[in-house]
């Protein structure tokens, strides 16, 4: 496809598990496509060697001087400290990175021009314990973390600028996303750490009486809702999800049947500052992006499966 033909798309955050299916997608759809990342938690492995990958940190000056030089049509920010136990240690770090690293990238938009930024926001750590659900994106924003209150206070700026600079914007506030690539290795992406655990032959653990339940969204699904943003959306911020609730002893059961593993999970106590159940009403994408969730979990789950059984065979 030549949908990209003569673009330049930048993705920052493109070693990690969104942004590298998101570069490799830009690539097919014949982008030039130029990534940004430290590799605190991405893997230079993840990245396309199609891609032009600059080892680079979004809170140095640097970037600005970067994003001169290479010009991009688009930006797709999803460079973030992305755990919500490390941002309530050092909430500080949390936000450099994700204040401070979203600001410079909107100076560098502002001084260079750029046609759009779409931003990977949070849905699932931004409305605290909904009031109900799934929850609109005019539900009250009342994050349970500086992780939440910092990927919020980036979607203030990207609104400030839009109306001071013209700089142009979409957020996706995105569910909980899963999906091969994902690090089996950190403290959230329960499908990952399960889909590990059980192929190890290790039990995983649930926390809690695992009731407590997410909204669970495919990797590609969220892919379609940043192409979507491209032309639509102006200014706006979206719910990324399914709207349905699935609880974690339902993806412990699901997981372990694709798996063929025979064995219970182990049981830990419940985690402090847990929202307790969550889903997204993505209405307003449906309606505006014109972008709709297409995998059903029992499919996303079995391609996650298939992906993760590679991995261990080959060692990594
Ligand atoms: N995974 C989810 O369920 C989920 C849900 C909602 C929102 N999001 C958002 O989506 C985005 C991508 O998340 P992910 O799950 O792919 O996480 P990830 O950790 O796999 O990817 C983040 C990437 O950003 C890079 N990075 C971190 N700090 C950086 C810095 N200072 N400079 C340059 N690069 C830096 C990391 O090395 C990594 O490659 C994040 O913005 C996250 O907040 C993710």
């Amino acid at each position: 496809m030549s949908q990209g033909k003569g673009r330049t798309a930048l993705v920052t955050g493109g070693a990690g598990f969104i942004g590298s299916h998101l570069v490799n997608r830009l690539l097919s759809l014949g982008y030039r496509v130029v990534v940004v990342d430290n590799l605190s938690s991405g893997k230079l492995r993840n990245i396309n060697h199609a891609a032009i990958f600059h080892h680079g940190d979004i809170t140095d000056r640097a970037v600005v001087e970067f994003i001169h030089r290479e010009q991009p049509d688009l930006v797709f920010h999803l460079a973030a400290q992305t755990s919500v136990t490390h941002s309530t240690r050092d909430s500080i770090q949390d936000a450099n990175v994700n204040v401070i690293g979203t600001l410079r990238l909107l100076e560098a938009a502002r001084l260079y021009g750029i046609d759009k930024l779409i931003y990977s926001s949070t849905g699932g750590a931004l409305y605290g314990d909904p009031q109900y659900n799934p929850c609109s994106e005019d539900h009250p924003v009342a994050p349970l973390s500086p992780y939440g209150v910092s990927k919020y206070a980036a979607e203030m700026y990207l609104e400030l600028y839009h109306r001071l600079y013209q700089v142009d914007y979409t957020v996706l506030r995105c569910a909980n996303v899963y999906g091969p690539r994902q690090d089996p290795d950190g403290e959230a992406g329960v499908v990952a750490i399960f889909t590990q655990a059980m192929l190890e032959g290790r039990p995983p653990t649930i926390f809690g009486d695992g009731k407590q339940s997410r909204d669970f969204v495919y990797v590609d699904d969220v892919i379609d809702a940043n192409l979507c943003a491209i032309e639509r959306g102006s200014g706006r911020s979206y719910n990324i999800g399914t709207g349905q609730m699935t609880t974690i002893n339902r993806i412990f059961e699901s997981l372990r049947e694709i798996i063929g593993y025979r064995w219970d999970a182990e049981r830990g106590p419940m985690r402090l500052g847990e929202v307790y159940e969550i889903s997204l009403d993505a209405a307003k994408a449906a309606q505006e992006l014109g972008w709709t969730p297409a995998t059903s979990l029992d499919d996303g789950l079995r391609q996650t499966v298939e992906y993760f059984r590679d991995t261990v065979r080959a060692g990594r």
